[in-house]
């Protein structure tokens, strides 16, 4: 079995005019305008979907907050969704849609859809740094851009009151890779046939949010240029832009008023299974970069991460006596 990623997040908004206008702005592509419902494709072929809050075709919300409605997975054969759709109704209601996409909910009460996705290939771009010693560009300059193109999801971002359950269900049931662990923050993981450091980060939180999704563009100049431009349009970042030591990302948060966040996300860690899960102390992992830098990060972290040895552990195993963390960003 191999799951490929988020096929589809799916909204319900409070506003949809507003939450149009950010996605619109924000560089995805409308495949789909009526009055109630906008579709958004990128260019592997997954969707943004936004709804009204009262659509009935929605699934129950299982946040207090506005926000995602359902993440749909992103499955390679039949016979991986029918293998998923058996293992899940053992223990739990799994509906199906006529064109056979599963809609469930996962362990904290998420509601988790899976749908057969033919992902696409996305194009290389060749982007070349220079650096003193190393040269790699002569009598060229970069590859200009006006707007920054977001060109796939590459993780979603929940808080949940019980992540070890989360991290149980999604390795266990589901075949994801451990990646990484922030002690006492939460847990990276990724789908068997996705590569990036990510597909989703289980914060620890009191209740169960939806935080963020993260877009991949180009390089840290695509960042940049869609900060410039969400700014012109009058939408606000809390953090400015930084990278992560976790996962190597570059990153641009933006207040989404579908709800949570969404972030320009460039340069992440790509992973095999040969990759050592690592466990970091959470603000050595967040590593803020640029612009004012936040209180939490006003004194230097301590150099703190090293291999976990055992990767059977749970999450609260790993993160020992550590006390909770006011939630970051992932
Ligand atoms: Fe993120």
């Amino acid at each position: 079995m191999s799951l490929l990623g988020v096929q589809s997040l799916v909204y319900g908004v409070d506003d949809l005019d507003a939450a149009v206008r950010f996605h619109d702005d924000f560089g995805l592509v409308a495949v789909r305008r009526d009055p109630d419902a906008v579709d958004y494709a990128l260019e592997d072929g997954s969707t943004v979907v936004l709804r009204r809050n009262d659509d009935p075709a929605l699934p129950a919300r299982f946040t207090t907050a506005p926000g995602v409605r359902e993440v749909i997975w992103g499955v390679d054969t039949p016979a991986a969704l029918n293998a998923l759709r058996a293992n899940l109704s053992g223990d739990r209601k799994v509906a199906v849609d006529a064109d056979g996409t599963l809609h469930t909910r996962d362990d904290n009460g998420i509601a988790i859809g899976f749908r057969l996705f033919a992902r696409k290939s996305l194009e290389a771009i060749a982007s070349t740094e220079n650096a003193p010693g190393d040269i790699r560009r002569w009598n060229t300059h970069r590859r200009w851009v006006k707007r920054a193109v977001p060109r796939c999801m590459n993780h979603v971002v929940f808080g949940v009151p019980d992540v070890d359950r989360a991290m149980a269900f999604y390795i266990h049931r589901l075949g994801f890779k451990l990646s990484d662990v922030s002690r006492g923050l939460g847990v990276f993981m990724r789908c068997d046939g996705r590569n990036e450091h990510h597909s989703v980060f289980f914060l620890k939180t009191g209740i169960i949010a939806w935080h963020h999704v993260a877009y991949g563009v180009q390089n840290v100049d695509e960042v940049m240029v869609g900060a410039d431009h969400m700014q012109r349009r009058g939408w606000k970042s809390d953090l400015g832009i930084g990278r992560h030591r976790i996962g190597s990302s570059v990153f641009y948060y933006l207040t989404n008023p579908a709800g949570g966040m969404s972030e320009y996300s460039a340069d992440t860690d790509y992973l095999t299974d040969d990759w050592q899960p690592r466990l970091w102390e959470p603000r050595f992992g967040n590593w803020h970069w640029l612009g004012k830098v936040p209180d939490a990060f006003m004194s230097e972290p301590d150099w703190d991460v090293s291999i976990i040895a055992d990767t059977n552990k749970s999450f609260s195993e790993l993160s020992g006596n550590a006390p909770p963390v006011k939630a970051m960003n992932g």
